[in-house]
């Protein structure tokens, strides 16, 4: 019986992650929360069914391509197992006429210390994509003693958890801002609901975003679940369509964090980290003008890196100025082609979910 899952941040030396699957991937139809999330001006808008199999095939290759980067960097890899994700749910409270995928895994699986829980996400059609990580829950439950294998309380997703109309005509840009600023989100407070990626950890502390896929509820929530962590409800006004934090704000090592040039953290939120002397800093513009075909993400999955320990970071193998600026900022870069996996939910740290890292709670803002 050994330890098998530990992690308390993003930077820590990574020991053992999880890989997300391409296969049999679903573009899913139209839902209260989707819709309002695809940007106005995507091709994607009103298509859906299953992935073209060439992309599918591309995006398998660059994720084989990661595990066996992270293999050879001493990093333990495992793989969820896919559903056909091209089949209808129901539950007493909805129907949907496919689910999605397993990709990104990290939308999925939050890892706080010796937990990992599968979260509450405001998708429909993500419902049921905790499956593909129950048989490795179980090997690390039957492996790890001290594992503690959990499920958020599930949203029941009905009509009011949405608002509906939200985005119903036309709406500018202007407009999607102000109701970022304003903190006017689709999801409704009926019942906790959040997607792990909006989760940032930091020791002691987690910033989690208030967007378009975490509402307040659920910040609440975390605040009774983890009473010893200290919970920050942050908000990054530029972005319009706030969901995930990993594109936006993201830690390199203790004390030094990348921002979205576009979304900078508000200076009443900035107080902390100064206070603690930590730098944030603006991430490189983006290599790329347009995100690939079919993707929901925008250019700025340049930031979403992966880093390995405190002087080690996974870039996108395209992303010149990112790579040039982690190289600036003391980084060893290891480049990895991935943007042929962008559009099934994201990039390098979005397409893993943390297993083990060393290190453990610290308290970065004493
Ligand atoms: N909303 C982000 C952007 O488009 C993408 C975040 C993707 N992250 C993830 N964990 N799926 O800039």
């Amino acid at each position: 019986m050994t330890k098998i899952v530990n992690s308390w941040n993003d930077f820590d030396p990574l020991k053992h992650v999880i890989v997300g699957r391409a296969e049999h991937s679903v573009i899913p139809p139209e839902e209260p929360a989707t819709s309002e999330k695809v940007p106005i001006d995507s091709e994607m808008r009103g298509m859906w069914g299953p992935r073209p199999l060439e992309t599918v095939e591309k995006a398998a290759a660059q994720l084989d391509f990661l595990a066996k980067t992270l293999e050879e960097h001493g990093v333990k890899v495992d793989r969820p197992t896919p559903l056909q994700w091209n089949q209808h749910i129901q539950t007493p409270d909805f129907r949907n006429d496919s689910m999605m995928t397993c990709m990104p895994p990290r939308d999925i699986l939050l890892t706080i210390g010796n937990e990992i829980m599968a979260s509450a996400n405001s998708f429909r059609c993500r419902y049921f994509e905790y499956l593909a990580y129950w048989p490795l829950m179980k090997q690390y439950f039957d492996e790890d003693p001290e594992f503690k294998w959990t499920q958020a309380p599930r949203p029941r997703l009905t009509d009011k958890s949405y608002k509906h109309n939200y985005y119903d005509e036309q709406i500018s840009l202007e407009e999607r801002l102000e109701r970022t600023a304003n903190k006017d989100f689709v999801t409704t407070e009926v019942e906790p609901m959040w997607d792990a990626a909006d989760v940032l950890r930091l020791g002691k502390d987690l910033f989690i975003q208030h967007g378009l896929t975490t509402n307040r509820t659920a910040m609440e929530w975390f605040k009774r679940y983890y009473p010893d962590l200290r919970v920050h409800a942050v908000n990054f006004p530029g972005d319009p369509y706030p969901i995930h934090i990993d594109a936006t704000f993201v830690p390199l090592r203790p004390g030094l964090i990348i921002n979205n040039p576009q979304r900078r953290l508000p200076e009443e939120q900035r107080k902390i980290f100064e206070a603690n002397d930590w730098q944030i800093v603006d991430a490189a513009q983006p290599a790329h003008d347009t995100p690939p075909p079919l993707c929901y993400s925008s250019v700025w999955l340049s930031m979403n890196c992966l880093v390995l320990d405190h002087k080690t970071v996974i870039c996108e193998a395209s992303e010149v100025h990112q790579m040039e600026q982690m190289d600036k900022l003391g980084m060893n870069v290891i480049p990895v082609p991935f943007r042929d996996a962008y559009p099934f939910g994201g990039a390098l740290h979005c397409a893993t979910a943390d297993v083990y890292r060393e290190g453990g709670c610290e308290d970065y803002f004493p």
